[in-house]
Order: structure tokens, then C-alpha cells, then sequence
């Protein structure tokens, strides 16, 4: 539940007073309303901490797998001649983790415990789809890349549902990662990744798992 009815004045006391949030710090006489605020771990005005936990949480995941993805396609294609349209596209992705990073601090979100798995899952899968050609990689991006577009569609849904206007950063944020995934959705069927034999079962497979890692991510 959005906790909107947050007094103005008990974030000033919040922000005068930031190492009192820290995780294990117990609270000290006189730190008042200010502490109360800490111990429901709200670290911004008003927002609904739950929702975008799992929001940055997953969304941390995504871009971090995606990383481990493109990197895979690199160890194998790097050098062939979608090698600087896959780079390109690591570099967006290594923005969006930065973006990411960043907001984790920002909002206090801890990291997936999974990561250690998507760190190799993700890289598994970039080099075993290369491992099939240039198609098969593109094929994999293609299936990745629309499966993230569609969840950061429901995300942006999900905050513009709660309020706009408080999410208005975030969903900032979430928009340009979105239409950049959409790009490289569209980079993937440009370069053919419809002509990999077994097109479809190769897509209804990365996608499931791309489900399953967004249904884990979101909650441990
Ligand atoms: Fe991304
Ligand atoms: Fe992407």
C-alpha cells in the first residue's frame, strides 16, 4: 500500500538524518518520526516500496543476463561481421545496468540472489545461440528482446497505475529502456533471425525461460 500520507516534514528529518536508514543501525534517542520511517524502510517520499523493489530488482536482473547474453554472442561472433551490430547493442545494454546499479542504491533495493545463475545461464545461452550462426544469435535476440519490451510494457502499466507523477523518473527511465530493447528486437528480424532453422520452437523456448527468470527475479 502507498504510504501517500507522509508528512513533508518527517523526509526532511529523513534525509538530515540518511546513516539511520542503514540495515542494523538500531535507532538513537530523539531520532523520532525520522526512525519510524526507517523501520518501514521507506527510503522515499511516499512510494510504494514492495512494487518497486520487484521492479528494480528484476529489471537489474534482465539488464545484468542481458549483458551475460551479448557478451556470449561476442566470445563467438565478435569477429565476423555482425560483430559491431552485437557490440552495439552491449553497449546500450551496459548503460541500462548502470541505470540500474544506480537506482538499487537510490531506492535501497537488494540484488536478485540468483545473479551468480543468470551470470552463466545468460552467457550460455548468447554463446550457444551464436553457436548456431549469426541468425541463431539474432533469433535469440529477437525472442529476449521482445519478451523484455513486453515486461517493461507491463511495468510501465503497473506505475502509470499507481501515479505517474511520483514514478515520474522511473517511468522516464523504463520508457527509454524500452523503446532501445524494441530496437534491438527490430535489429535481430533485420539480420534475419526468422531464416534460423527451427525459428519458432527456438523463440517459444528462450521466451519461456526469459518467464521463468522474471517470475524468480521478482521474488528472491
Ligand atoms: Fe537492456
Ligand atoms: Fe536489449
Amino acid at each position: 500500500m502507498a504510504a501517500a500520507a507522509v508528512p513533508a516534514v518527517r523526509c526532511s528529518l529523513l534525509q538530515r538524518r540518511p546513516l539511520r536508514c542503514g540495515p542494523g543501525l538500531r535507532p538513537v534517542p530523539g531520532g523520532g518520526a525520522a526512525l519510524r520511517l526507517c523501520s518501514t524502510r521507506v527510503a522515499r517520499e511516499g512510494i510504494n516500496k514492495p512494487v518497486i523493489d520487484r521492479i528494480i530488482r528484476v529489471d537489474h536482473a534482465g539488464e545484468y543476463g542481458a549483458n551475460r547474453i551479448y557478451a556470449g554472442q561476442m566470445a563467438v561472433l565478435g569477429r565476423s561481421s555482425v560483430g559491431p551490430v552485437i557490440q552495439q547493442m552491449w553497449n546500450q545494454e551496459k548503460i541500462h545496468l548502470k541505470k540500474f546499479n544506480e537506482l538499487m542504491v537510490a531506492y535501497r533495493v537488494r540484488p536478485t540472489v540468483l545473479l551468480p545463475f543468470w551470470n552463466v545461464a545468460g552467457f550460455v545461452l548468447g554463446a550457444g545461440s551464436a553457436l548456431l550462426g549469426k541468425k541463431g544469435a539474432m533469433a535469440c535476440t529477437v525472442a529476449v528482446e521482445e519478451s523484455i519490451s513486453e515486461h517493461y510494457n507491463n511495468q510501465i502499466r503497473t506505475l502509470i497505475e499507481e501515479d505517474p507523477e511520483k514514478y515520474k523518473e522511473l517511468l522516464q527511465v523504463i520508457k527509454q529502456f524500452r523503446d532501445e530493447e524494441q530496437e534491438h528486437h527490430d535489429i535481430g528480424l533485420e539480420h534475419d533471425a526468422e531464416a534460423t532453422p527451427a525459428y519458432s520452437v527456438l523463440k517459444t523456448a528462450i521466451q519461456l525461460g526469459c518467464k521463468a527468470a522474471i517470475f524468480l527475479s521478482e521474488r528472491i
